[in-house]
C-alpha cells in the first residue's frame, strides 16, 4: 500500500534542525521533492540520476517519506551548511577551532513517539537496499552516540545492514574510537549501549565524520561548526546523549558477539563495491521518533565523501600554516574521493612548491597532491592542466615517497595479499606546478584580445 503522507517542511525558530536544512536547500534549489509514489529499492538509481537531492514523499508500503543525495556535490554540501562553496575548509577549521559544550533539553521532537522492546520492528522503517551487490538493505546515515563513564562522550558515522527485527550488523571493522571503546566491552564480555541517530543536520553529521582527537566530544565541534551549542536529549533506555532534533533515534546495544556476523559488501567511500566483513550486531532496545519522521538514506559514494572533503581541507589549510607556506586556496578534489587528492594554489616563495608537498602527502589519507601558483583558478581542471603542462618538469618536479602508511580500500596496494591486521604500504606522488626557481614571470604572461576594454559584445549581438 502508497501512503502519501503529510509531512511538511519546516524550521524550528532560531536553530536550525534536519528539517529546517532540508527547506532551505529546497528554497535553494538543491533540494526536489517528488510526489509520485516510489519503491524503496528504487531511491539510490533515482537520486544518483538527478540534479538535486530528492526527497520522496511517498514511499510504498511505508508511510515515511525518504530523502537522499544532500550531500552529493561540493554545492550541495555548501547549501546543506549554509557557507560559500569556497569556503569549506577555512569553515571547518573555524569551526573546529572554537568548540562549544552542547545544550540539554528535557522534550525532545525525536522522542514524540517511543517504541520498546516488542515494540520495536525495524521493517517499520524504509531501509533501502541500495546496490547491486550488497549483502542487505542499509542504513547508511547512521551517527553512532555512545558515553562511556570512563572513555567519554563518542560519536561517528557507522553504516548498518538489516539482519532481523531488532538486529542489524554495524561495520567496526576499522580502527576507530568506537571500535576501541567496543574492544572493552566485549573484552568483558559485555553489552555496549549505543544510540543510532538518523536525520541530523550537516553540523552533527559532519562533526560525527570527523576524525576527533580522542578525548574530544563531537558534539563540541558540532557546536563550533554550527556557531551555537547543539541540543542533545537523554535517551529513553539508557545514559546516553543524542540530538534532540533528529527524525530517529535506535537505542540499544553492540553484543558482545565480536567480528563474527556477516556484514556487506556495501558499496564503498572509494567508489568501489565493497568485500563482505564480518562484524559485531547492534540490537535494537527502543525505536523513538518525530510524529512524522523523514528516513535519510545517504547515498555513496559522493555524500560519505563530501561529508569527509571539509575536514580534509582544513587540515591542508592548518599542516601547511604550520609549515609557514602561504595558502590562498585548496580543493579535495572529487576525483580523488575528496580527500586522497588535493590541489592548492600557494604564494610561493623559493621551495616552498615541495615543501607544501611534503606535508600534505604526510596526511593519512593523500595521496597525491598538486601544487599551483595563485594565479591558477584550482577549481577550472584545464588550468590546472595548463600549469602541471607547462610550468612542471617531470624530472625535476614529481616528488615521489614509497613506504607510507595506506588504506585496505585502494586495491592497488594489493590488501589481499596481507596478513590480516598488516596495515598496507602505499607510495604518493606531488607535482610542484608552481612556476620553476629562475624562471621569470613575464615567461608566463597570457596572451590579451588587442582593444579588449575598447569593444562590447552585446553592440553586435
Ligand atoms: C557516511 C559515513 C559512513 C561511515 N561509515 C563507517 C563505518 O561503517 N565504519 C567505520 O569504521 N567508519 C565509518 N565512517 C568513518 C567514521 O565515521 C569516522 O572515521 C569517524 O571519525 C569515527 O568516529 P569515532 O572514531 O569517534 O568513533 C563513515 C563515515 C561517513 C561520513
Amino acid at each position: 500500500m502508497t501512503a502519501a503522507t503529510e509531512v511538511r517542511i519546516e524550521a524550528e525558530a532560531g536553530f536550525e534542525d534536519f528539517r529546517g536544512m532540508l527547506a532551505r536547500m529546497e528554497r535553494e534549489g538543491q533540494l526536489r521533492r517528488i510526489a509520485k509514489p516510489v519503491r524503496p529499492q528504487h531511491i539510490t538509481a533515482l537520486t544518483g540520476k538527478a540534479p538535486t537531492a530528492l526527497m520522496f514523499d511517498a514511499v510504498e508500503d511505508y508511510g515515511i517519506p525518504v530523502v537522499g543525495g544532500l550531500f552529493w556535490t561540493r554545492a550541495r554540501t555548501a547549501s546543506a551548511l549554509g557557507w560559500p562553496e569556497g569556503e569549506l575548509g577555512r569553515r571547518f577549521a573555524a569551526g573546529v577551532a572554537k568548540p562549544l559544550a552542547p545544550t540539554i533539553v528535557t522534550e525532545a521532537a525525536c522522542q514524540e513517539r517511543v517504541m520498546l522492546g516488542d515494540q520495536v520492528d525495524l521493517t517499520s522503517l524504509p531501509i533501502p537496499f541500495m546496490h547491486q551487490k550488497d549483502g542487505g538493505p542499509y542504513i547508511s546515515a547512521g551517527v553512532a552516540f555512545a558515553d562511556d563513564p570512563k572513555l567519554g562522550p563518542n560519536a561517528g558515522c557507522y553504516r548498518l545492514m538489516f539482519r532481523t527485527r531488532r538486529e542489524m550488523t554495524i561495520d567496526l571493522f576499522t580502527a576507530s574510537d568506537l571500535r576501541r571503546h567496543y574492544t572493552q566491552y566485549f573484552e568483558r564480555g559485555e553489552p555496549m549501549p549505543v544510540a543510532i541517530a538518523i536525520g541530523v543536520h550537516a553540523f552533527e553529521h559532519m562533526a560525527a565524520a570527523y576524525k576527533a582527537p580522542a578525548g574530544v566530544d563531537e558534539m563540541e565541534i558540532a557546536g563550533g561548526l554550527r556557531g551555537k551549542p547543539t541540543r542533545l536529549v537523554r535517551c529513553r533506555t539508557m545514559n546516553i546523549r543524542v540530538p534532540a532534533d533528529a527524525e530517529i533515534i535506535l537505542e540499544g546495544e553492540l553484543l558482545p558477539n565480536g567480528w563474527t556476523a556477516d556484514e556487506g559488501p556495501f558499496g564503498e567511500f572509494a567508489g568501489m563495491q565493497g568485500d563482505l566483513k564480518h562484524n559485531p550486531i547492534f540490537r535494537v532496545n527502543a525505536i523513538t521518533h518525530r510524529a512524522r519522521p523523514i528516513f535519510y538514506a545517504l547515498q555513496m559514494p559522493w555524500e560519505n565523501d563530501w561529508l569527509n572533503g571539509p575536514a580534509t581541507e582544513a587540515a591542508c589549510f592548518r599542516i601547511l600554516g604550520m609549515i609557514g607556506v602561504q595558502v590562498t586556496s585548496v580543493r579535495a578534489t572529487e576525483g580523488g574521493c575528496c580527500g586522497w587528492s588535493i590541489v592548492v594554489a600557494i604564494r610561493k616563495r623559493a621551495g616552498e612548491g615541495k615543501n607544501a608537498i611534503a606535508a600534505l602527502l604526510s596526511l593519512p589519507v593523500v595521496k597525491q597532491v598538486i601544487v599551483t601558483d595563485d594565479d591558477i583558478d584550482i577549481d577550472d581542471p584545464a588550468q590546472v592542466e595548463w600549469a602541471v603542462t607547462f610550468r612542471c618538469q617531470a624530472d625535476k618536479d614529481v616528488v615521489v615517497l614509497s613506504g607510507l602508511k595506506g588504506k585496505h580500500v585502494d586495491p592497488s596496494v594489493r590488501p589481499w595479499e596481507l596478513p590480516p591486521g598488516q596495515l598496507p604500504i602505499t607510495s604518493k606522488f606531488g607535482i610542484d606546478a608552481t612556476i620553476p626557481e629562475g624562471i621569470p614571470a613575464f615567461r608566463y604572461e597570457r596572451i590579451e584580445p588587442a582593444f579588449k576594454d575598447a569593444v562590447r559584445l552585446e553592440d553586435y549581438l
